[in-house]
């Protein structure tokens, strides 16, 4: 129970600080974070990593951890100072970093396979330019035949900013979350990466 209240007042605290990046006033329940790294598996660490995106207080990086995924192949990524040291110290042997998911590719070796992202961003509330920013990132940071896992509170409707091409392969509703949540799965398509060529910055 204490870990309960511990992860409750630092999602309220970083909701006053940033109500935008947070776009929530409660951690994902366990039910919630299972149902995402349900949609992974430890055979995808073999040849690759994974990485979380907006790990909040970590209830999706435990279930990840739960679910098998060796902690050196779990690169975790959150913006917020606060939360990703909380993060560290909760899961010490996780790769912990703390920048924006649209710079993400920043912080890989070279030719790293990245066969999952898992993101509990909240897309709807950020601000539409960061959202394609990221969105753009995960387009070129995923390995084709890599999986995109999002959860939504928005139990109707497509999910925004899903690059084209990108295939909807699995819809899991997760009632008992508050508020009750949707959990979708993208699979990029094999021999689609994206090379991008950065324009030189102008001066
Ligand atoms: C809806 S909360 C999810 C937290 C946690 N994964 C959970 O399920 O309870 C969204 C998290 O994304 C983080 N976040 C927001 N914008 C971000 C960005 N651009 N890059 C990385 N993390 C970001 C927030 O700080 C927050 O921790």
């Amino acid at each position: 129970m204490k870990i309960e209240i511990e992860r409750q007042m630092l999602v309220l605290k970083a909701l006053a600080r940033n109500p935008r990046d947070m776009g929530t006033l409660f951690p994902s329940s366990s039910r919630l974070a299972g149902t995402m790294a349900g949609a992974v598996s430890p055979r995808m660490a073999k040849n690759g990593v994974l990485i979380e995106l907006g790990a909040g207080t970590g209830p999706v990086t435990e279930a990840l951890l739960k679910r098998g995924i060796p902690p050196k192949r779990l690169i975790v990524i959150e913006k917020s100072p606060a939360l990703a040291e909380y993060i560290l110290k909760c899961f010490p042997h996780v790769d912990v970093r703390c920048l924006g998911a649209e710079e993400m590719s920043a912080c890989l070796p070279e030719r790293t396979r990245v066969s999952a992202i898992i993101s509990s961003l909240p897309f709807r509330s950020l601000p539409k330019e960061v959202s394609v920013s990221i969105m753009r990132e995960v387009e070129c940071t995923l390995s084709s035949g890599g999986i995109f896992v999002q959860f939504t509170y928005a139990l109707v409707g497509k999910m925004p900013f899903i690059p084209a091409g990108f295939r909807r392969v699995r819809t899991r509703l997760v009632p008992f979350n508050v508020p009750p949540a949707k959990v979708e799965v993208y699979l990029k398509p094999r021999g689609k990466d994206i090379i991008t060529v950065r324009a030189p910055a102008e001066h």
